[in-house]
């Protein structure tokens, strides 16, 4: 099948990636043509394991093309996937001006029938909106279908996430379409949830919710563990031995990030109060992400004692997760500024990132940032972290104090080396 993907971000060119690997003939569309042109090099703008093997491969045979021209190629592909960015506005909902852009391009090239297929991510009446907008531009409803089917793909596993996904949830109005879609994902082995469009809408908002509802929950939880000289990692263990709530997203740590979980908590809560529903869970989950790095700056100053005279910190990890070049909504970023705002001297190292953030000195290695510091914070947890020499580590550093934002160290061996260590939620 010809497919035209709109949209080479994380969504898109994954599913660019994936859907040539399994023999589909895909052009990956971009208005950026730098872009687009850097891809045609083999060259590409984000960090995620096996993407680049995977774009060359098919790039090289044949079934992957990267084009700036996304009219012509929604012109002559049967199927269109929509994956563009979906970002917060100002108000908290999903400001759909990409998605509009998409729409129009769309309205004045259909001239053959389309399966249209919304895979970004879009609030409960996305597509019946877009058959508004489409009737309105003249595109007759009889020439195309509009499918929605939602990307669950993490950043860091994205291409095992799209190869071997949970689920794959199709909304469709007519079960044609839905079965057409469905075929497009031959030989992906997975179950397939075929349903409506607005359902398949709220699937994903609903996921997401409560994945990072699960994770402000076990971050109360481990104030909770704190507070009873209980560790949080063995409560968590024995709370996920219950099939009914599972073992993942149960690892505390300083609060949730990234381009999706904060987006789309907003844009659920906004989508919910514009039909008079107030989704007070969420706000609860929302306040709790926010105090989580308040509670470890106060436990930080209580061991660093009054003076902020040449007291500095070593932070390790600036993505909002391991595995990631993406710095979107990072806790580990926002925790570095109230670091300086508090007149912390903040050197920091991260494995692929150094944004400017202003006083934060980037370090070109995990043991430069620690020399002569007071204090070392963990915010994400890359293999380099844990497997660091602790005891040149130990050697470096001023003081002994370790902040384990991220549960990912162990308390013990951290002990053994001297350190005074404290994790989130182990007392
Ligand atoms: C998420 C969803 O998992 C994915 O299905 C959706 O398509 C996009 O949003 P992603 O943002 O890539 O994916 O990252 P994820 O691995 O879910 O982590 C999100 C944040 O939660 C990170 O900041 C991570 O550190 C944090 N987290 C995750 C925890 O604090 N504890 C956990 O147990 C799990």
């Amino acid at each position: 099948m010809n497919i035209c993907i709109v949209g080479a971000g994380y969504v898109g060119l994954t599913t660019a990636a994936v859907f040539a690997d399994i023999g589909h003939t895909v052009y990956c569309t971009d208005r950026d043509s730098a872009k687009i042109d850097k891809l045609k090099q083999g060259i590409v703008p984000i960090y995620e394991p096996g993407l680049t093997e995977m774009i060359d491969k098919n790039q090289a045979e044949g079934r992957l093309f990267f084009a700036a021209n996304v009219r012509r190629h929604m012109r002559n592909c049967p199927v269109i996937v929509i994956a563009v960015g979906t970002p917060s506005a100002k108000n908290g909902s999903a400001d759909m001006k990409y998605i509009l852009n998409v729409i129009k391009d769309l309205s004045l090239v259909i001239r053959s029938p389309k399966t249209i297929i919304m895979k970004s991510t879009v609030p409960p009446g996305t597509a019946d909106w877009v058959d508004e907008l489409l009737l309105e531009y003249g595109v007759s409803s009889d020439i195309y279908e509009l499918v929605s089917n939602p990307e669950f793909l993490r950043e860091g596993s994205a291409i095992e996430d799209t190869i071997h996904p949970d689920r794959i949830i199709i909304g469709a109005n007519k079960e044609g379409a839905a079965m057409r879609v469905k075929e497009l994902y031959h030989p992906i082995d997975t179950r397939f949830l075929l349903t409506h469009r607005v359902e398949a809408e709220l699937i994903k908002y609903a996921s997401n919710a409560f994945l990072a509802t699960k994770i402000s929950f076990i971050n109360e939880i481990s104030r909770v563990c704190d507070a009873f000289k209980a560790d949080i990692t063995e409560v968590a263990k024995g709370i996920g031995m219950d099939n009914r709530i599972g073992p993942k997203f149960l690892q505390a740590g300083l609060g949730y990030g990234g381009s999706c979980f904060p987006k789309d908590v907003n844009a659920l809560s906004y989508a919910a109060s514009t039909k008079q529903v107030k989704m007070d869970l969420l706000q609860a989950v929302k306040k709790i992400n926010r105090s989580q790095l308040n509670i470890y700056l106060n436990k930080l100053n209580h061991k660093l004692g009054e003076s902020r005279d040449n007291v500095r910190i070593a932070v390790w990890g600036a993505t909002f997760k391991e595995n990631t070049d993406d710095t979107r909504y990072s806790q580990a970023i926002a925790f570095m500024k109230i670091l300086t705002k508090q007149g912390y001297q903040v050197y920091a190292y991260d494995p692929l990132v150094s944004p400017p953030i202003p006083s934060v000195i980037w370090c070109s290695d995990k043991y430069e940032a620690v020399k002569e510091a007071d204090a070392l914070v963990i915010a994400t947890v890359w293999p380099e972290f844990i497997e660091a020499d602790w005891g040149r580590v130990k050697q470096l550093m001023k003081r002994n104090i370790i902040l384990d934002g991220r549960n990912g160290l162990d308390k013990k061996m951290m002990k053994a080396y001297g350190f005074e260590f404290t994790g989130v939620g182990r007392p």
